[in-house]
């Protein structure tokens, strides 16, 4: 069955430093390149390694890098149809600063993708996996009219920000890190269905009180750049729901899947734009 992702398309402009600079420092940094990312595609690319039909639905500018955004994505195999090349922003940019060590931070500004919109032609069956770098009233609109159509809603809540208790109510799951976890808490909501990312410990599910599933964490040999690794897990997870496995074997392949995802330079596999 289809898996649609709604989310950004951005561009990540990657350097590379030492150790992260602390507020008022300056330090040297090198480019390491210009790379396809953005959560919603990131996403996309990882549900169609995993084997799904998927449609892509988002909003690049009208300018070089979203149309070579629309023909990687095309060229992936991937129904781009519903990614909109607007001229009310330019494609959306991504800081990314990764350290000797792997690990990411992330400034993203949004341009185009603020003007992303509710997809047309759910069909009941279908997995809908949306996250949250397009309008929040967007992500809500287009998870309640898919719930409604007898598609399965899968919410990848990063970056956090609250959305309506109805809509966190019908996603199953909502995927987390261990941070946005506790933002939720915060928020002081409880979905029914819970994924939890747990960096290098694994993933867990939880249905109200209860774990259905736990994967453990899987060595990674080096660990090159974890930027993606979320979003490979979330597109690899909703592809196997799409495919019709069940919480524990689904779980599973998206494990995997984030765990390599560390293993190649930027968020997407030959991803440089
Ligand atoms: O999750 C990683 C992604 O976050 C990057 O590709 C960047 O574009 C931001 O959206
Ligand atoms: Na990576």
């Amino acid at each position: 069955m289809t898996v649609y992702v709604l989310g950004a398309l951005n561009v990540d402009l990657v350097t590379r430093v030492p150790h992260h600079p602390a507020p008022g420092e300056t330090i040297l940094g090198r480019s390491d390149g210009r790379f396809a990312g953005g959560k919603g595609g990131n996403q996309a690319m990882a549900a169609r390694r995993a084997g799904a039909e998927v449609v892509m639905v988002g909003c690049v500018g009208d300018d070089e890098l979203g149309w070579a955004y629309i023909s990687r994505l095309q060229d992936a195999g991937i129904d781009a149809d519903q990614v909109d090349a607007t001229t009310a922003g330019p494609t959306g940019t991504a800081l990314i600063t990764v350290s000797d060590d792997g690990e990411n931070s992330i400034i993203v500004i949004p341009g185009a993708n603020e003007s992303a919109s509710v997809p047309a032609g759910f069909v009941s069956g279908e997995v809908l996996l949306a996250s949250l770098e397009v309008p929040l009233s967007v992500v809500a609109e287009t998870a309640r009219a898919a719930h409604e159509a007898g598609v399965r809603v899968v919410l990848n809540l990063a970056p956090y920000a609250d959305l309506p208790a109805d809509v966190i109510a019908l996603a199953d799951p909502v995927i987390v890190n261990e941070t946005e976890a506790a933002q939720l808490t915060d928020a002081g909501l409880r979905p029914a269905s819970v994924v939890t990312t747990l960096g290098s410990q694994g993933a867990t599910w939880t249905r109200g009180s209860g774990e259905v599933a736990r994967e453990p964490g899987i060595a990674v040999r080096r660990v090159v750049d974890s930027t993606g690794a979320g979003d490979a897990f979330c597109g690899a997870l909703a592809a196997a729901l799409a495919g019709g496995l069940g919480d524990a074997d689904a779980l599973r392949e998206a494990n995997a899947a984030g765990a390599q995802a560390v293993s190649w330079q930027g968020a997407q596999p030959d991803g440089a734009i």
